[in-house]
């Protein structure tokens, strides 16, 4: 044992941020902006966490559109898991380049079952070589019984309709879906058809103006991959367009998670790689030179988590996500600061370390994007929210997979209902509230400049005692 230099460890609740001169007139002068990985830049520091009960497509399109990234879990089946790749990806566009389309030779029947297996309620209607021939709206079938009728007898044909031509902008667009008062704008090359831009997408682009995107205007989602399929998953999610793969191992600092890495950084040339979890200043400089496009700091300090108790390992997450920046900085690589975050103080705390971006957990479980249903009991309203390596989440996970194999290990996590908290948008706006501000109080307009200007005091459990509102400890 070697405990010369035994350290001393600190996690949030033993520092606070030591106030500096500001003069910085409010918050709308502060700017979140922040690289999540070495080729992504967020609009807030904020992810949502790989983890079943937390991040879908539906949790992962409200942080892109607030600004952040979610990073869709892995524990679906590889198919599943794309699937939700590419909700987020059609969530938001500029333009359709390959909207659902049916031949003019259909049947309404064919055209419903069309409609409803893609989730969209028109549809362009094409002939031979996607030649455009008119478009199949609710209201053209609203009060049609006969569902052997033909599409090309049912739509509004070619003809009616207006469309823009291939190249056209986003502006010239939008000016004909107003003017006219369209909803739907084929693009089309000649006579044959290329895409097609909605009045809808851009209300939603119009409304979620600081959302993160992709250069074709796309929403940004990572997904999680392991060790045991993460090269075959991973392809198939960088083809449905992931932006990031984050790989997914309690211990980061191991053979094979930096073979994986290895392997995904000389296959996928162009997708940010995360690796992680680490929480050493070793385990940093052995994954940056394996080739990580950003570090996940942070092993036990989740609100799911009992590895420190169970194994007795780990590093409180402050340490941690000091020392670990600090050695990523030099090489220019982002820390994610993940697991731990119990409110905002916590983030600006993280951010400050040298952290920057959050990953986010239990405080978006029991959100309304959080996969599942929330359900009623003792009178209020609930979701679940269980760590990766619970006895439940292994359980479903054998169950899932139809191995009937469950694994034999102690269970490194626990699960636990939380109040449902409804939509995450607001939760967001707490945390993004709170980090501005505790910027402000250290006196920094830009993250790059927080991490110059954070100072932190360590306090004691008296502070912590006076820290927290005197109602709360009645
Ligand atoms: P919070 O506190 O935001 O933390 O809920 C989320 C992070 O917790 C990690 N995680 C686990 N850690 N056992 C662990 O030791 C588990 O079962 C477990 N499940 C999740 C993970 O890093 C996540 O992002």
């Amino acid at each position: 044992m070697n405990d010369s230099k035994l350290q001393l460890g600190l996690s949030f609740d033993d520092v606070l941020l030591v106030p500096h001169y500001s003069d910085i007139p409010s918050r709308k002068d502060i700017s979140l902006r922040a690289q999540f990985s070495r080729r992504i830049t967020l609009n807030i520091p904020i992810v949502s966490a790989n983890m079943d009960t937390v991040t879908e497509s539906g949790m992962a399109v409200a942080l892109a559109r607030a600004g952040g990234i979610g990073v869709i879990h892995r524990f679906l089946s590889i198919d599943e898991q794309v699937r939700e790749v590419k909700k987020v990806k059609r969530s938001e566009n500029i333009i359709i380049e390959d909207p659902v389309t049916i031949h003019k030779e259909a049947t309404l029947k064919e055209a419903y079952v069309v409609m409803k297996a893609q989730g969209v309620s028109s549809l362009l209607v094409t002939s031979k070589n996607n030649m455009l021939e008119g478009i199949l709206t609710a209201r053209d079938v609203r009060f049609k019984t006969d569902m052997s009728a033909r599409v090309s007898d049912l739509m509004t044909p070619r003809e009616r309709l207006w469309v823009g031509k291939k190249g056209i902008s986003q502006t010239g667009a939008m000016r004909i879906i107003d003017q006219h008062k369209i909803e739907k704008l084929p693009i089309v090359s000649g006579k044959r058809l290329v895409g097609l831009m909605t009045a809808s997408d851009f209300i939603k682009i119009r409304e979620h103006a600081s959302a993160a995107k992709d250069k074709s205007g796309k929403l940004i989602v990572g997904a999680a991959v392991g060790v045991k399929d993460g090269l075959e998953r991973a392809e198939a999610l960088v083809k449905a367009g992931v932006n990031a793969l984050v790989i997914d191992i309690a211990h980061g600092h191991h053979a094979r998670s930096i073979e994986l890495l290895r392997a995904l950084k000389r296959k996928f040339k162009h997708t940010d790689v995360v690796a992680g979890n680490v929480v050493t200043v070793r385990a940093v400089s052995d994954l940056i030179r394996a080739g990580a496009d950003a570090i996940k700091v942070g092993i036990g300090p989740g609100a799911a988590c009992s590895t420190r108790i169970v194994a007795g390992a780990g590093v409180p997450q402050i340490t941690a996500v000091m020392e670990c920046s600090e050695a990523a900085r030099k090489h220019k690589i982002p820390v994610i600061a993940d697991g731990g975050i119990k409110n905002s103080g916590d983030v600006a705390k993280a951010i400050g370390a040298g952290a920057s971006s959050v990953m986010i957990g239990n405080l978006f479980s029991g959100s309304f994007e959080s996969p599942g249903e929330y359900y009623i009991e003792d009178g209020g309203a609930y979701k679940m929210y269980r760590g990766l390596a619970s006895r439940d989440a292994s359980i479903d996970r054998s169950v899932r997979e139809g191995s009937g194999e469950r694994e034999n290990r102690t269970p490194e996590g626990v699960g636990y209902r939380v109040t449902y908290k409804g939509e995450v948008k607001r939760i967001v706006q707490n945390l993004v509230d709170g980090l501005q501000s505790g910027m402000s109080y250290s006196g920094a307009r830009t993250i790059s400049e927080f991490w110059k200007k954070a100072e932190f005091v360590r306090i004691t459990e008296a502070g912590m005692k006076e820290s927290v509102p005197r109602s709360s400890q009645q």
